[in-house]
């Protein structure tokens, strides 16, 4: 099943590994790609480093950030049901798994016959993956090395389990609504008909609770987002002073997404594989969008994308929401 892959033991339990990985090429030429558009942006999917994924960790448990902490509580409260709809002895593959947290949640009652973890960040990915294959004996884990934002195959030859996913974090935010159609029709492709698809989406809600949850008091959210620098500075060779650069988090209202931002604090030249980028005083990168969705909006996304809505569960003050979509 696992051709080519490595093998990690951990304690009694085995890690099929199997890198996909981007390689460095292509975070080079999609940053030189986005300093160089006149309204600057680079894709949140380079936040996630070692040290980007360790800061998103630290986010997550911040008083400030809800979603990780509603959500989980909605999979305890409701993991059954859920189970019911996934159904057992499913391939169960989680798209960004990052510390494969939330999956634990419900692994004893989903029983998958194979946990698929996809992450862009390799050394998370097979840490997390080893230390949830030492806590699950006799789960077969198969973690895949991938940036699951763009077309992946699976890389195991399975066709006798049923195929299930699960999408939690509202990591769907972070795509434009157009991308998210796609993504989820990438998704659907890879479950086949029948397959369903777990995915948590954040709500629409009050401005100050959004605005709060991505400008935490410790700044925790800030150093995430200038992490991105640091990483294309320590990966690209590039010169950003990360002192001459801000945090900035806001909700725009019309567009329903969070914007996160770095706002040059003053005019500078940045250089990158020998190119010059300039910045005016205020001028910003957008780093990402984190769109928020109503129960009936979200649906219409998922109903676009070939996708049937067959149930949700949301906590009791409706920050957050799961659904189980079904495919085809
Ligand atoms: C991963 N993603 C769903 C997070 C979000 O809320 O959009 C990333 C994040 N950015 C700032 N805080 C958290």
């Amino acid at each position: 099943m696992s051709d080519g892959a490595m093998r990690a033991e951990a304690h009694t339990a085995t890690v099929h590994f199997h890198d996909l990985h981007p390689t460095p090429a292509d975070m080079r030429a999609e940053v030189l790609a986005g300093l160089a558009l006149p309204r600057k942006r680079l894709s949140p999917k380079f936040f996630y480093d070692a040290e980007g994924s360790r800061l998103f960790d630290a986010i997550c448990e911040l008083p400030e950030y809800y979603p990780t902490r509603t959500e989980i509580g909605i999979l305890r409260h409701h993991g059954a049901e859920m189970a019911a709809r996934l159904g057992r002895e499913a391939l169960l593959v989680e798209l960004g798994s990052g510390s494969s947290l939330k999956i634990r949640t419900l692994l004893t009652a989903l029983r998958p016959a194979v946990y698929m973890p996809v992450d862009i960040s390799k050394e998370h990915l097979l840490a997390s993956a080893q230390a949830l294959a030492a806590a699950f004996p006799g789960l077969v884990v198969h973690a895949v090395c991938a940036d699951y934002s763009s077309a992946f195959a699976l890389p195991v030859d399975d066709h006798e389990h049923p195929r299930a996913a699960f999408f939690p974090g509202s990591s769907v935010g972070n795509f434009e609504p157009e991308a998210a159609v796609r993504f989820l029709a990438r998704v659907g492709e890879l479950l086949g008909p029948g397959g369903r698809l777990l995915i948590g989406v954040d709500l629409i809600k009050d401005k100050r609770r959004l605005e709060a949850a991505y400008n935490d008091a410790d700044g925790v959210t800030a150093a995430f987002n200038l992490n991105l620098l640091a990483r294309i500075n320590r990966e690209l060779g590039a010169d950003f002073d990360l002192d001459a650069f801000r945090h900035e988090a806001f909700f725009n209202e019309t567009l329903s997404r969070i914007e996160m931002h770095l706002v040059s604090t003053r005019a500078q030249r940045v250089e990158l594989a020998g190119q010059g980028f300039d910045f005016a005083e205020g001028e910003s990168i957008h780093t990402e969008c984190s769109y928020k969705y109503r129960i009936d909006g979200f649906h219409a996304l998922a109903a676009e994308a070939g996708f049937r809505a067959e149930q949700v569960w949301i906590d009791p003050e409706a920050l957050f929401s799961v659904h189980c979509l079904v495919w085809g």
